[in-house]
């Protein structure tokens, strides 16, 4: 034994003494994690929210959130003598004069803009794997609400610099609430402390940034990860992987090392982009007065869709009891958004309402054997991205129903492929003439593997309606059984995939 694994000895003994550590770490750090690259999607969302925690608190030490009137004197001369907020002075002052805190601040919202990519794609590979069903619909809810914490965030952190963007966007939330029938006017009087913009509203959601959101932001992603850690790890099909068994690398040495190296990826490439690429010039934009708005405001990206729903709504208002009911601001600023992240949240139980599946399942999908819930996923995106993009409203409503029928299309075409692929085996390009004059193209049969990874999937059945039950009643749930009928018939919708029979009689001789 070495002097250093002496001194490691003794110091690991001493710890265990006092702790019992030993015996739960062995056990923990040998636990097998499955193997896939998009199981990283997860971690690159949890190492740019301790990126945000690190370069947020930096950023802490001279951002002063009060609306308190100064005359700009900092070394950034065309905004010399400019009468402006102190939380856009003290933004200008981390900018120009805090030794590297631009560069801070541009890690700070690089990172956060990495951080919503993170969580939005990490949710699309749960949502086309149905990762998110049972045992795992909890932590999908959970997921959900981390997403539209995320949202609120960033939204947030973008609105303290009280720069004419940010005041842009504020005056936008302001509306918002304001649109809310009845209570709008009173509740924006109280996030707003009266009118609009008012002294206290950058004071107080500095502290919800800073503090409040942060906290729960942790407890939050705590308990997502130890659901994923008790619930265990999903994996993809193949020849070995069952629903009860795990097939992977241990935590400790495999995935410690990958873990660790990848955080400082994810940091590298964060503090690169904050090093050379310019992100909110708020110097540029000059501090907000309710009376100005640049033409080209636009806010970060996962704000787009919102913000492009508000700019498509066509101006629809209503008057009765002496109340303005503005619905261009209520229906694309409140009612579509409840309506989408609800549907989110709800949809594992929906879908197992359709499906009637009840089952726990530990193995994934692959997105083409289960084109109802594709079709649905690339037609939600499309509505997001037609959003975002401001593309029209002839757009938003055509184009989505469009990426349905198109996706559900693709997804039984290459079911029909892999059937093709499993029975007939790849073509390898090189024909051949039969003595009789005839060509044919000779095909590679597929290993045994392969065929076990693109057959091993169970094909969904159609729920069959039910109209009396056994003694001849009628059926009470007469109009929820028709409706599950039909939506389950449609995602029922596959191509027969091979049968062992058929295989094998394809096995015994030809093409
Ligand atoms: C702050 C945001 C989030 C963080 C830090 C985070 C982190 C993680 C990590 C590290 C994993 C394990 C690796 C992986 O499967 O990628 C995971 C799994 C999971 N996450 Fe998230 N996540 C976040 C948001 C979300 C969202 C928005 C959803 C969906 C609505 C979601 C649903 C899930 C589910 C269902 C699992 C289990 C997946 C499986 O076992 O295959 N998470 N998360």
């Amino acid at each position: 034994m070495t002097a250093r694994e002496r001194v490691a000895g003794t110091v690991a003994n001493y710890v265990d003494e006092r702790t019992g550590a030993a015996a739960w770490m062995k056990k923990n750090l040998q636990k097998v994690f499955p193997d896939h690259w998009s199981f990283m999607l997860g971690e690159v969302a949890l190492y740019s929210f301790i990126i945000l925690l690190l370069s947020g608190t930096f950023l802490t030490f001279w951002f002063d959130p009060s609306m308190r009137h100064v005359v700009y004197e900092g070394s950034y001369q065309p905004l010399k003598d400019v009468e402006m907020s102190a939380s856009y002075a003290s933004t200008l002052h981390i900018s120009f004069d805090v030794r590297g805190g631009l560069l801070m601040r541009q890690i700070h919202h690089w990172a956060a803009l990495i951080f919503m990519a993170a969580i939005v794609v990490h949710l699309l590979r749960v949502f086309f794997t149905g990762a998110f069903r049972k045992p795992r619909e909890f932590n999908w809810i959970l997921g959900i609400a981390l997403l539209t914490l995320g949202i609120v965030e960033g939204f947030l952190g973008y609105s303290l610099p009280d720069d004419l963007l940010s005041g842009t966007g504020i005056r936008i939330a302001h509306a918002i609430i304001q649109s809310i029938p009845v209570v709008g006017t009173y509740l924006s009087f109280f996030a707003f402390g009266g009118a609009f913009p008012g002294e206290i509203f950058i004071p107080r959601i500095y502290i919800v940034h800073v503090l409040l959101l942060p906290g729960i932001f942790l407890a939050l992603i705590t308990v997502h990860l130890m659901l994923v850690w008790y619930q265990k790890h999903t994996q993809y099909p193949g020849p070995g992987r069952t629903e009860k068994n795990v097939v992977g690398y241990p935590l400790m040495p495999v995935y410690m090392a990958k873990a660790g190296g990848f955080f400082f990826i994810v940091f590298g490439v964060t503090a690169f982009l904050g090093a050379v690429a310019s992100i909110n010039p708020i110097w540029l934009y000059g501090p907000y007065t309710p009376g100005q708005i640049s033409a080209g405001s636009q806010p970060d990206w996962y704000m787009g869709w919102l913000d492009g729903l508000v700019r498509m709504a066509p101006p629809i208002e209503t008057h009765a009891f002496g109340h303005t009911i503005s619905w261009n601001i209520l229906l694309p600023g409140l009612i579509i958004p409840g309506i989408i992240f609800t549907g989110m949240a709800l949809y594992p139980f929906i879908e197992s309402w359709i499906s009637g599946d009840k089952r726990e399942h530990h193995l994934l999908d692959r997105p083409r054997n289960v084109p109802n819930r594709t079709a649905l996923g690339v037609m939600s995106l499309t509505f997001m991205v037609i959003a975002m993009i401001n593309g029209g409203r002839i757009g938003i409503l055509v184009l989505p129903p469009l990426a349905f029928v198109i996706t559900k299309r693709i997804c039984l075409s290459l079911q029909r492929a892999d059937r093709e692929l499993v029975l007939h085996g790849k073509e390898t390009g090189r024909l051949v003439m039969l003595p009789h004059g005839e060509f044919i193209e000779v095909h590679e049969e597929l290993s045994a593997e392969k065929k076990f990874t693109l057959t091993q999937h169970e094909q969904v059945k159609a729920i069959s309606l039910v109209k009396e039950d056994t003694g001849g009643v009628l059926n009470p749930k007469g109009i929820r059984a028709k409706l599950q009928a039909r939506f389950s018939a449609a995602n029922a919708e596959n191509i027969a995939k091979p049968t062992a029979t058929e295989v094998k009689e394809l096995e015994g001789g030809h093409h």
